[in-house]
């Protein structure tokens, strides 16, 4: 079984994803840090020295590989990978996948990423909290469509990362 963690940058993907691999004993893989191993540079150099085009035909490979693997795994995704290609499809309509968005309000979305926006390269440049969340607000309009496509819808805010896990 693979279960796909799937939202928006900050949601939590990565953080409830190695807790939960670790409660249910499953392989834990983050999909940008395979493809960074895989490309032997970060995300912020792929998207700088090759453009984000040839990061997103990564990421579909690399997530097209992923899936097909026996081993049970608990897998976060790329806040972007949803919305690229035919990636949802795939994701929903594979018999031994099953999906979940971590939904998170756009205010603690901003207030998180605010923090950790150096090392995203969507985000990086914005200076203020209004100008963050000015592009969440219009962006995570554009990409709610493909998150809402998953299996579970699961709010977490003002949840425990134990109660999303429990959820
Ligand atoms: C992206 C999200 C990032 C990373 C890349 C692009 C996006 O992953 O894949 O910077 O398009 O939302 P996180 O959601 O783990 O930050």
């Amino acid at each position: 079984m693979i279960l796909v963690l799937i939202g928006y940058m900050g949601s939590g993907k990565s953080t409830i994803g190695k807790a939960l691999a670790k409660s249910l004993s499953y392989r834990f893989l983050d999909l940008d840090d395979y493809i960074s191993e895989q490309e032997s540079a970060s995300v912020s150099e792929i998207f700088k020295t090759k453009g984000e085009i040839y990061f997103r035909k990564k990421e579909m490979t690399h997530l097209k590989a992923i899936l097909n693997a026996e081993e049970d795994t608990v897998l976060a995704l790329g806040g972007g990978t949803p919305c690229y290609g035919n990636n949802m499809s795939i994701i929903t309509e594979s018999d031994n996948v099953k999906s979940f968005y971590l939904k998170l309000s756009i205010p603690n979305l901003v207030t998180r990423l605010s923090k950790e926006k150096d090392h995203r390269p969507l985000i990086s440049h914005l200076q203020t909290k209004e100008d963050l969340t000015e592009f969440i607000g219009k962006h995570l309009f554009e990409r709610s469509a493909y998150y809402s496509e998953a299996d579970h819808v699961l709010v977490t805010d003002h949840k425990t990362p134990q109660e999303i896990i429990e959820a």
